[in-house]
């Protein structure tokens, strides 16, 4: 550091002279020494600063980097969301597009952004758009539910709420909405399944009713039959009365059994026996229809003795075979192929070459009382399902003009084939 000192003695200044400029350098030494220490405290404070400085920096990047990942976590949520999220600013303009809005609404989101959403959702032909009411009277809504028309059309389920930032000023509304389509489908079969349960339930007191009278008319008109003489006329009347019965007969036992409580009672049966008793059954009633069908039989095994209720899955499978029989105009030919699988699944599949089932009305056929015949009861099918379900199996169904397959799979462990 600088230091001012007298260097010679300067004999020739006068001594007042020389005591003033002892003062001057005096003077000048202590200011120095202040500038030092100033110097000093200024280096300390710099490094301190750029302390500090390093510091808030460091803090800087780590709420950078938080603000990056929240930012990140939101769009993901934004982008994986199944509901679709729309906002708009408070100029109305969309400002948030999610990919889920792209699929609910089919707009692109570059198409929406920064777009008035009035304009963008113009198309949907009324006027009433939630989100700009919930903008523009900061009402939020809550569990509403509206009608996009565009394409097939679909209900959508919306929620709005207004967006505020923390010190309350408004930023815009958002729109949050998903598409009910499933939904509504579920809640329909749902009333569907319901109705027809009710629908079940009375149609069986119905029947009961019924069974007795009916037994009482037929028996009647079995003896009136009996009394008449063969040539007279009234005989064909009377014939009349009798098959009318055998119908209804037939509608009411359907009936009960589709409605009754059932229980199985499961026997170990020889499987190609037991079928072979259905297809002589069958044969008998094909020739009665003068019908040229034939049953080919394709069983994979001689012997496969399988655990069934004998009984229940016989009224299946005359079922089946009489939608077959009925399915053919004339000619025709029904194979019965049945299998064990390696798992001891029993699968039997009737087929038929007869006139298919319309694509329209393939999944209505099991329905109870559908049917497209002048005396089907339509419950033929609807007890088919019950009884194989009863037995744990499933059953599948393809059908086209020319060929039509029920193949029925029933869990049969501990059966045996040979
Ligand atoms: N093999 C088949 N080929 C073509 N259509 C079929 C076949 N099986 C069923 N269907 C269709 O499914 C409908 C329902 O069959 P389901 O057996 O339940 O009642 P149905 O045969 O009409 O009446 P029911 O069994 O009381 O005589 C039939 O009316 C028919 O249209
Ligand atoms: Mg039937």
């Amino acid at each position: 550091m600088v230091r001012a000192t007298m260097q010679t003695p300067q004999p020739d200044l006068p001594p007042e002279t020389r005591a003033q400029l002892d003062q001057v350098f005096e003077w000048f030494n202590a200011n120095v020494a202040k500038l030092e220490g100033a110097y000093r405290d200024l280096g300390v404070k710099f490094d301190n600063i750029s302390q500090e400085l390093e510091e808030k920096n460091q803090k800087l990047e780590a709420s950078f980097r938080v603000t990056e990942r929240v930012e990140n976590q939101l769009r993901s949520v934004l982008e994986s969301l199944d509901s679709s999220v729309v906002m708009i600013d408070t100029e109305e303009r969309i400002t948030l597009f999610n990919p889920s809005a792209e699929r609910i609404y089919a707009l692109k989101g570059a198409d929406a952004m920064g777009k008035s959403y009035a304009q963008v959702f113009a198309a949907q032909a009324d006027s009433h758009f939630p989100l700009i009411e919930t903008l523009r009277k900061q009402k939020n809504l809550l569990g509403h539910e509206k009608y996009w028309k565009i394409g097939a059309g679909k209900p959508i389920g919306y929620t709005t709420c207004v967006v505020r930032n923390h010190e309350g000023q408004v930023l815009g509304a958002v729109e949050i909405s998903t598409d009910l389509t499933n939904i509504k489908q579920l809640q329909n079969q749902m009333q569907h399944a319901k109705t027809l349960a009710a629908l079940g339930e009375m149609s069986a007191t119905v029947a009961h009713e019924i069974r007795n009278p009916l037994a009482g008319i037929g028996g009647f008109a079995g003896l009136l039959e009996r009394d008449l003489e063969g040539d007279d006329p009234r005989r064909a009347l009377v014939k009349k009365i009798v098959q009318g019965v055998s119908s209804l007969n037939k509608i009411v036992s359907n009936l009960l059994v589709y409605t009754r409580h059932m229980e199985l009672n499961v026997q170990r049966v020889d499987f190609v026996n037991w079928m072979e008793d259905i297809l002589n059954y069958a044969e008998v009633e094909i020739a009665k229809d003068n019908k040229e069908i034939a049953i080919a039989r394709d069983y994979r095994f001689e012997r496969m003795e399988a655990r069934i209720d004998p009984e229940k899955l016989q009224q299946v499978f005359l079922n089946l075979i009489f939608n077959a029989i009925q399915a053919i105009e004339g000619k025709g030919k029904i194979t019965i192929k049945a299998d064990l699988d390696e798992r001891d699944f029993l699968r039997v599949a009737v087929i038929d070459d007869g006139k298919g089932i319309p694509k329209d009305i393939q999944d209505k056929i099991f329905n109870p009382f559908f049917t497209t015949k002048e005396q089907g009861t339509g419950l033929g099918l609807a007890i088919v399902q019950r009884i194989v379900a009863l037995h744990g199996g499933d059953m599948q169904v393809t059908s086209e003009a020319g060929e039509t397959r029920f193949e029925i799979r029933l869990d049969s462990r501990g059966s045996v084939h040979g």
